[in-house]
């Protein structure tokens, strides 16, 4: 027998699927209804991080479901039991600490959907694991649905292979504009002076450029920042050699506050990005949300997003190197 078995139960979530011959997410119950408390639950981390860790990365998600986990000081103590450091969040959402490595999830107005990204897919380090805690899931709605990012490129290839072609080719132009204030009313609302942590704008445009953005400021005390060249995929150590799609083109094509083109200016084809969005949405994987589940993302294989939900809910989150 397996030393994990001991530890943990392997069951199913509604939603799963199977891809490439693996269950996404993994699902993972106490093994004896006497071990789902928090002790259990962390001593077994503990003793099963290697294990754990690998399959996270063979099954790109890890859905801990049945466990005592009840609020952010609780979820904590699971994030540490990995020792995996810290990674600070950077961009757009409004976001508020909860405790130590503990902070909301995204408290844009539950109406919109969170479209689908990697997390901190522009910044130079972004996190290897994004991991999610329900401590109140929500009545309607708001699930946290993922896409398996090599999918994506590999149909997109399929279907488009010039566009793609040239696109990885000249890489890509992105542009995001940030209003002066915070404004808690959309989830792109966060305004620079918060997003830069200053208020003082040599200090923001200091911080921009060790980021790799360059910054535009605009009449209305706003700022548009500009970054690029950036690829259009990615591939890394030890996922099997796939091709992630590794950009948020159809998150930031033609918006009000946002643009992606090509690094030389050049349009992106609209046709090219409609169908892009419909191939996301056919390879998304979700699960109805349970109080107290965690859900452990491999933030480098998996695009994830929020539907729009019914209030109320609250999932935290932490991000780790
Ligand atoms: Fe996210």
């Amino acid at each position: 027998m397996e030393v994990w078995k001991k530890d943990f139960k392997v069951g199913e979530c509604k939603g799963q699927k199977t891809v490439d011959g693996e269950q996404i997410p993994l699902v993972l119950h106490p093994p004896q209804a006497d071990r789902g408390d928090l002790g259990s639950l962390v001593a077994a981390l503990k003793a099963d991080k290697e294990w754990f860790e690998e399959m996270l990365i063979k099954n790109s998600a890890i859905l801990l479901r049945g466990f005592d986990v009840r609020n952010a000081e609780d979820f904590n103590e699971v994030v540490e039991a990995f020792g995996r450091d810290d990674i600070r969040y950077v961009g757009p959402a409004p976001r508020t600490h909860v405790h130590k490595r503990v902070w909301t999830a995204n408290e844009g107005p539950l109406s919109e959907f969170i479209y689908y990204h990697h997390e901190m897919v522009l910044i130079k380090e972004c996190p290897n694991q994004v991991i999610l805690f329900c401590e109140v899931p929500p009545p309607e709605g708001g699930q946290t649905p993922f896409v398996p990012s090599f999918r994506v490129a590999e149909r997109m290839i399929e279907e488009f292979p010039e566009n793609v072609k040239e696109m990885e080719e000249k890489g890509l132009r992105y542009t995001f504009t940030a209003l002066s204030k915070d404004d808690t009313s959309s989830m792109r609302g966060r305004g620079w002076e918060d997003a830069f942590g200053t208020s003082d704008r040599i200090e923001a445009e200091k911080r921009a450029k060790a980021l790799g953005m360059d910054m535009e400021w605009l009449p209305n005390g706003g700022v548009k920042t500009v970054l690029g060249p950036r690829p259009l995929t990615r591939v890394f150590p030890g996922r099997r050699g796939r091709r992630m799609w590794f950009n948020t083109v159809v998150g930031m094509h033609g918006k009000e506050l946002s643009s992606a083109t090509m690094a030389d200016g050049s349009e992106i084809p609209a046709d090219v990005v409609k169908r892009c969005e419909e191939i996301i949405e056919e390879e998304s994987i979700q699960f109805k949300w349970e109080k107290g589940d965690i859900l452990f993302l491999d933030n480098l294989a998996l695009l994830h997003g929020r539907r729009p939900s019914l209030p109320p809910r609250r999932v935290l989150v932490a991000t780790c190197k």
